[in-house]
């Protein structure tokens, strides 16, 4: 067989798609070595009993790193792994993408490392994803913050203008860079496309956090992807809704971009494990090799009219509510973040798993985010949309709990230290009430959405006290 062609049966037709990782991992499975390396449990032979019945013995004896013959390196990345990465940018319109282990967050890292330097200032979205913190705490660049748009209704930051950027860039000349995150974890979208004309007015390079955005590229009723707006690099989680394992994404340099790839190559070689898994590496390739056949692309074609038809049906439901496109933003369809009147997010969740065996992706005190996946059949809405028809007329209020807590915080930061001189000052644990006045020595953000709650660096308020129900103590900067 052709090497590095995989043949596959699509719709009755054999077709054939380059999927080099996984054509050399089927190799390296047909022709066993005698091995004296890692990884030490040797193709599952050393593994506990248990373990290996549950995950089975083929997947063992695929773990595998670079370390094995004929499977590539990842850094530098060379054989299959190279060839990998070239078919991804070539699929995702990008100069040049890299493979990335530990998700986005190691992409967002390399961001930082490669492009930012001390004292350099990044104008950044107040509700980033803590990895663009941790980044912009090694690189020890100052975040400049910007405020989105709020959604009141929905307790949730909203989409980002241009002509707020464009107002910051105009009054700060120290920034030289602009970050921003699209879509937001509820499916917001910016006008990307205003963005980068700005930056590229201002002559700043734009950094896309597109981490919920990766099959945009694969669907016209999809929105565009910033690597064709003007982005100068995108990060994307491929784990989250593009059909690779959990901890894969990848991160693009753009056609067209101002920045050099180098600079982001040498950085992941310093975040990156020096022992890649071949499987997490293996299920990229496959992920793109997916999105690129006709079956594949069905299926983000079903993913859309089943988000579709769920919402048909949500609408037709009384008291409940769902974050739709508006005047101003654009959703991403396949989001579906709902409410029902007097029932928390929490509540609403915890009945949905308990009563239906239903899970969602998350619940903030105000709703549910539901996904519609690629893996998700129709049936699946249809009972979902059941479910959420039976709650909403039942009587499940929880007005007590919905008046006592409070949601997402929306503040604007008050920064009275750099974030990197607060998070390695001297510190002291004390508790959240005598917390007011002195100054947060640490990133307090819960996943998902990991958007932080309070940042190195700002001033503690009374303001933040009813978000942060969950904490006794608070690290600040040692007085
Ligand atoms: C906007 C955004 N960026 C980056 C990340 C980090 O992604 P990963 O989990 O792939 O490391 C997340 C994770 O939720 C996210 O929501």
């Amino acid at each position: 067989m052709n090497k590095n062609i995989l043949k596959i049966n699509e719709m009755d037709k054999v077709i054939e798609v380059k999927a080099p990782i996984v054509e050399a991992l089927r190799t390296a499975y047909e022709n066993p070595t005698y091995q004296f390396h890692i990884p030490g449990h040797t193709k599952g032979k050393a593994i506990f009993k248990d373990f290996r019945k549950l995950i089975g013995e083929k997947a063992l004896s695929l773990d595998t790193t670079d370390e094995f013959d004929n499977l590539g390196t990842l850094h530098p990345a060379t054989g299959p792994i190279k060839e990998a990465q070239e078919l991804a940018a070539q699929a995702f319109g990008a100069r040049k993408t890299f493979f990335l282990l530990n998700g986005s967050t190691a992409g967002n890292l390399a961001i930082a490392m490669a492009f930012t330097k001390k004292g350099q200032k990044v104008l950044v979205n107040r509700n980033c994803h803590r990895s663009i913190l941790t980044g912009l705490i090694i690189s020890g660049a100052e975040p400049v913050w910007i405020c989105p748009n709020r959604i009141e209704d929905w307790s949730i930051w909203g989409n980002i203008e241009a002509a707020q950027i464009e107002e910051m860039l105009k009054k700060d000349k120290d920034i030289s860079m602009v970050w921003v995150t699209n879509p937001t974890y509820e499916g917001v979208v910016s006008d990307i496309k205003s963005i980068s004309a700005v930056c590229k007015k201002y002559n700043v390079p734009l950094i896309v956090d597109e981490a919920h955005g990766c099959l945009w590229n694969f669907n016209k009723h999809l929105p565009e992807t910033a690597l064709k707006l003007g982005a100068d690099a995108v990060v994307h989680s491929l784990h989250k809704t593009g059909g690779s394992m959990s901890q894969t994404s990848m991160l693009h340099i753009s056609k067209d971009s101002c920045l050099d790839e180098k600079s982001v190559e040498k950085a992941l070689k310093l975040l990156h494990t020096t022992s890649p898994s071949l499987i997490l590496l293996g299920s990229l390739d496959a992920a793109r090799a997916n999105l690129q056949t006709k079956s594949g692309l069905k299926l983000i074609d079903k993913a859309v009219a089943n988000a579709k038809y769920l919402r048909k049906r949500l609408d037709e439901i009384p008291n409940l509510h769902q974050l739709k496109s508006d005047f101003g933003y654009k959703t991403d369809v396949t989001k579906v973040f709902i409410k029902i009147d007097g029932l928390s997010g929490k509540r609403l969740e915890s009945i949905l798993e308990i009563d239906f065996g239903i899970e969602v992706e998350s619940a903030s005190d105000i709703g549910v985010l539901i996904l519609c996946n690629l893996g998700n059949k129709r049936s699946d809405f249809k009972y979902l949309a059941d479910a959420l028809e039976k709650i909403a007329s039942e009587n499940h209020k929880d007005i007590y709990y919905l008046e006592k807590r409070k949601h997402m915080p929306m503040l604007e930061p008050k920064i009275v230290m750099s974030l990197r001189d607060a998070y390695y000052a001297e510190k002291e644990t004390i508790k959240k009430e005598d917390a007011i006045g002195r100054i947060s020595a640490e990133v307090v953000a819960e996943c998902p959405p990991g958007i932080s709650i309070l940042l190195p660096g700002e001033l503690i308020t009374e303001e933040h006290l009813p978000y942060l129900n969950d904490y006794e103590t608070l690290e600040v900067v040692k007085a």
